[in-house]
């Protein structure tokens, strides 16, 4: 556990509990789960075997995200799976909503190009796919990022989750991606603002897009 995460531990037992602490962020506003959100993370947490970030309000972002999204035509995409914990979140949420929509899930599943092998993350492939077997409409592709995504066949695009933690690949894919998102979809940028990710951020906002970035450390933006 880093020094960070510590303070932010004994800083969440000192606090009252209506505190939101922790994920790098410590807010006495009310964390407002969106309806079905514990299911929800208890099934992301089952795409990890249990491993927890705890980072609620950045998957209750997702979620909402989604649901945002389903006013829009086109499929849902997440690029950076790794086990599929905010995916299998979503996907949970919007079958309790009685909702589908074709889910494209993409990663390496050998972690982040030029430093292979890092712990933390998945090299499973099979063991996603096992995850994400009880919806049909998931696809999960294998393969580095952005060269894969001319195989594979989008049509166009209302949700993209981005969360590569790797700022050239991630807007170089946005950049492929562009033209396929339809009025009203929503991109979810996972790092964009989060602590440490200040080369993430300026790769972003070099594209002169218009992105809200988030308390969460998201960047949000709607096309
Ligand atoms: C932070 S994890 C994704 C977490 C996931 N979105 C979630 O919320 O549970 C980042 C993932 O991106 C993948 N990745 C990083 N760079 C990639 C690239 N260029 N092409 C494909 N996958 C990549 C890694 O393998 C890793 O699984």
């Amino acid at each position: 556990m880093s020094v960070k995460s510590k303070l932010q531990s004994i800083a969440a037992k000192l606090l009252p509990a209506r505190y939101y602490c922790e994920d790098a962020l410590l807010t006495g506003h009310t964390f407002v789960k969106p309806e079905y959100f514990d299911a929800s993370y208890q099934r992301g947490l089952r795409a990890t075997n249990g491993r927890d970030s705890r980072n609620r309000w950045r998957v209750a972002v997702a979620i909402w995200a989604a649901k945002q999204a389903l006013r829009s035509n086109g499929c849902f995409v997440e690029l950076g799976v790794n086990y599929g914990f905010t995916s299998s979140a979503v996907l949970h949420n919007l079958t309790a909503l009685n909702r589908r929509r074709r889910f494209i899930l993409i990663d390496s599943f050998e972690g982040v190009e030029g430093k292979r092998f890092d712990s933390n993350y998945n090299h499973s492939y099979e063991s996603v796919v096992a995850n994400f077997k009880e919806w049909p409409h998931a696809e999960v592709y294998k393969g580095w990022l952005p060269k894969v995504l001319p195989s594979i066949p989008f049509g166009t695009i209302a949700y993209l989750h981005i969360d590569l933690n790797s700022a050239r690949h991630e807007v170089e894919s946005f950049q492929f991606l562009q033209s396929m998102l339809t009025k009203g979809s929503v991109v979810l940028l996972d790092d964009y603002c989060y602590s440490g990710f200040t080369k993430t951020q300026k790769a972003w906002d070099a594209l002169g897009l218009n992105i809200l970035a988030l308390p969460t450390g998201q960047g949000l933006i709607i096309v």
